[in-house]
């Protein structure tokens, strides 16, 4: 492991042990290092009603957007148990908008190997920005 990911893999094990999860008692947690050097890091948050929960992902997207970044550079998503823990549909197409195709999403269990995918790998085809002249 780099010592960026070591980083990243901590920040997004710290945050993780602060994920408000009590109905799916499945706590996730995001890193970020943006395009300005920083790590942004976010945890899900569930709620009593369901459907407004907020995965780690977007957490930390709104960590960078708040914190000044702009960019995607690597993400981490880490949760429980051993499988790696891989973004959603949702989160996946949330990454797409601030990430080139070819940035890594690093998956991660608690114990395993990672899993190491580019966001063009877990989104073919996929809509972006660039669609609307953006
Ligand atoms: N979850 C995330 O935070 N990110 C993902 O990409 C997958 C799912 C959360 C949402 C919910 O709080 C819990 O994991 C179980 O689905």
């Amino acid at each position: 492991m780099t010592t960026v990911d070591k980083t990243l893999f901590a920040a997004a094990e710290a945050v993780r042990a602060r994920a408000y999860a009590p109905y799916s008692n499945f706590q996730v947690g995001a890193a970020i290092l943006a395009d300005d050097g920083k790590i942004y890091s976010g945890c899900n948050v569930e709620n009593a009603a369901y459907p407004v929960g907020n995965c780690a992902e977007p957490s930390a997207i709104a960590a960078m957007i708040a914190g000044g970044g702009t960019r995607i550079k690597r993400i981490y998503v880490t949760g429980p148990g051993t499988m790696p823990v891989t973004p959603c549909g949702g989160c996946r197409q949330r990454i797409r908008e601030f990430a080139d195709l070819d940035v890594e999403v690093v998956s991660h269990g608690v114990d395993g190997e990672p899993l190491i995918q580019t966001l063009g790998q877990l989104l073919p085809h996929s809509f972006g920005p660039e669609f609307l002249g953006k």
